[in-house]
């Protein structure tokens, strides 16, 4: 059977950057197949009340004017649930030297900020947090001096966000930063940067991490004295959101083809994982966007393994965790994740919210430090499920009710919005039992 082709919204991560990048560079940018994600739209409320002007031509196609001079925003920038826009935005405002307060909603402020505010302030930048350390509101004071110190950074924690952000701190100053991670995490800043024609060397490290150095003696990036020109991307589809379609089309027993989806190496992970799980996955890559793969993903369902992600792994499919987790719960035998206590900083507690809603679900998790030990049944589920409000743990969920024998009732459908609005339709487009 040859499935009809699906297509997933534009990708999330790649779309934040493309926005700031967009507002940074020299001239109009174009951007099409931007998400409608409630995450995008903070960073585009953050860079209007920066001056940066978008002028929407259809749904997802926006033109982009970065300001000629940044404005100084009289009240708070309200980051919503996003922690890319607060960590990424905190690094363009103490590059820029502009002064401004970054305020989250409640899950957003109660996740840490540390990890980039103690860089931001190694580089010379002047913050200050507003009430508790290492938590929203964080204030970007007006720097006393023009420049920024070269920054040489090893951080302790694998994290897109803190990268992207002091890249963009050494960005818009003109400044070297240099910065090792303890495991590869998404690069999507750094090849935009490249194929932007700004001078970044990034790669993997022979001890497991990762490397990224943007080169420092340029004129600083700021709005139309910038380095970049003027772009034009249409964003690839978003391979997280990928990852529920597949594994619902795992899980009702649906051969599904996904096109133009974005197949960045660093975000592959959990198509490898159910590869080894004995998934019948297939991959294309057939154009490249700004340095970014785009193509197809084909999957056929059969028969799966149980499985055991470990820390190397995990970093390449932190945010499908939640979806794997509900995918070993109907693996016949006991499947491990480990290495990702990253999660318990997310949106919500991510390990104790999935190993909770299993529990409740009749599932046996086993909730570990850095993980989850999940047991496989054939037992029908049924039940409600709480998501604090966290976008991945419904739609996870939501996933595994469309699976046959499931009935599962999701507290917070509308939690979706965050990053993927159009996922209860996509769901149920996929077969019968897909949805709440
Ligand atoms: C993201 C990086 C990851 C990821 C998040 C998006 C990004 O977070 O979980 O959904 O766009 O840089 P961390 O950097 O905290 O790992």
């Amino acid at each position: 059977m040859n499935p009809a082709p699906v297509r997933v919204p534009g990708d999330k991560s790649i779309a934040h950057r493309a926005l700031i990048l967009a507002a940074l560079a020299d001239g109009r940018c174009e951007l099409a197949n931007l998400p409608a994600s409630e995450d995008l739209a903070s960073t585009r409320r953050v860079l209007a009340a920066l001056g940066t002007r978008f002028a929407a031509s259809g749904e997802s196609r926006v033109s982009v004017s970065g300001p000629t001079g940044w404005r100084h925003p009289a009240g708070p920038l309200d980051c919503g649930n996003s922690g890319t826009t607060a960590r990424l935005v905190v690094g363009l405002l103490t590059g820029l030297g502009v002064p401004a307060t970054l305020v989250g909603d409640t899950s957003l402020s109660s996740r840490p900020m540390d990890r980039v505010v103690y860089p931001l302030q190694a580089m010379g930048g002047r913050l200050r947090y507003e009430r508790d350390r290492d938590r929203l509101p964080v204030e970007v004071e007006p720097r006393a001096s023009g420049s920024l110190r070269v920054l040489r950074y090893r951080s302790r924690v694998a994290s897109a966000q803190v990268k992207s952000s002091l890249l963009l701190a050494g960005l818009a100053s003109g400044t070297e930063v240099e910065i090792h991670e303890p495991a590869v995490t998404r690069d999507h800043t750094e090849r935009l940067l490249a194929a932007l024609g700004v001078p970044v060397e990034f790669g993997p490290l022979a001890d497991g991490g990762a490397r990224a150095r943007l080169a420092g003696g340029r004129e600083p990036t700021r709005g139309r004295r910038g380095a970049i020109a003027g772009f034009e991307l249409e964003v690839p589809g978003d391979l997280s959101s990928a990852a529920f379609l597949g594994i619902a089309a795992l899980l009702t027993g649906r051969p599904l083809r996904l096109e133009d989806v974005g197949l960045n190496p660093t975000r592959t992970g959990w198509i490898e994982l159910l590869k080894s799980a004995g998934a019948r996955l297939d991959t294309r890559i057939r154009s490249e966007r700004l340095g970014e793969p785009v193509g197809t993903i084909s999957l056929e369902p059969g028969p799966m393994r149980s499985f055991r992600l470990g820390p190397d792994e995990a970093v390449r499919c932190i945010d499908e965790i939640p979806v794997l987790a509900v995918l070993a719960a109907r693996i016949p035998g006991v499947s491990e994740i480990r290495g990702a206590a990253e999660l318990r900083v997310k949106e919500s507690d991510r390990l104790a919210r999935i190993s909770e809603n299993l529990r409740g679900l009749g599932v046996r998790c086993e909730e570990l430090e850095d993980g989850l030990r999940i047991e496989g049944t054939e037992r029908p589920l049924t039940g409600r499920v709480r998501t604090g409000g966290d976008h991945r743990i419904a739609m996870a969920f939501g996933t595994l009710g469309a699976a046959p024998g499931c009935e599962i009732e999701v507290d917070e459908t509308e939690a979706v919005a965050v990053s993927y609005p159009g996922f209860w339709r996509d769901l149920e487009r996929l077969g019968p039992g897909g949805g709440r």
